[in-house]
């Protein structure tokens, strides 16, 4: 496995995930897979997050989990170690760089400027997490740097919604895009408790409906 080749996956949205018991874990990667989502970024924001990484990747084989808010070299070994098969970042560092690489962890690293996209581009990285998005100029900002860094792709995350995710999508260097709104932590724990997990399943499925209307 290269640190550089995502294992692959058909959504075109990323759920951002905060994850606060581990519970939740299993049943919202069946809910999101009832609506198309076959991705998550399970973030390290909360420490149920690195237990729900090893639930989904024992337990859901056919969903793709990624880490999310990976910053250290030691959370790379750690996520590794729970069975995440990619992991991002909201930036980049030379220690994490080194991690990923010598985990041979694919890695989507996090970028905000055309300086720091060269820089993970040298690295050999082609896809790349514009964070924050709407704060690094959003669609302008993506538009800009289509023309000089042509040959890269961008996951754009932080301020991206059903709203205007088609938006994003419809822009060549933008291959995915990423957020919190498919599984509010709120939502969630109401789907928890009340062991109904319709509401995270209705959430992905219009997703997956206008990432679909965007590619007709
Ligand atoms: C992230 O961590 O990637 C962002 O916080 C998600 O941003 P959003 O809440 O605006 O979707």
């Amino acid at each position: 496995m290269s640190y550089l080749l995502l294992p692959s996956f058909n959504s075109k949205t990323v759920p951002v995930i905060v994850i606060t018991d581990v519970a939740q874990a299993v049943p919202m990667a069946h809910a999101l897979l009832a609506g198309g989502i076959d991705v998550m970024e399970i973030t390290l924001r909360h420490p149920a997050g690195l237990p729900a990484i090893e639930a989904v990747a024992k337990a859901v084989p056919e969903m793709v989990v990624g880490a999310g808010t990976v910053t250290t070299p030691e959370q790379v070994q750690q996520v590794v170690n729970a069975g995440a098969t990619f992991a991002l970042s909201p930036g980049m560092t030379p220690a994490l760089i080194a991690a990923v690489k010598a985990a041979k962890l694919p890695f989507v690293p996090g970028v905000m400027t055309p300086g720091e996209a060269m820089v993970a581009h040298e690295h050999g990285f082609q896809l790349l997490k514009l964070f924050p998005a709407a704060q690094a100029g959003g669609l302008a900002m993506l538009k800009a740097m289509g023309g000089p860094l042509s040959e890269l792709r961008f996951c754009p995350t932080g301020g991206v919604s059903l709203a205007n995710m088609n938006e994003f999508l419809a822009l060549p260097n933008v291959a995915m895009v990423g957020g919190s709104w498919l599984t509010p932590v709120d939502l969630v724990v109401q789907a928890a408790s009340s062991s109904d997990w319709s509401s995270i399943t209705k959430l992905a499925q219009q997703a997956t409906d206008q990432a679909a209307s965007s590619q007709q």
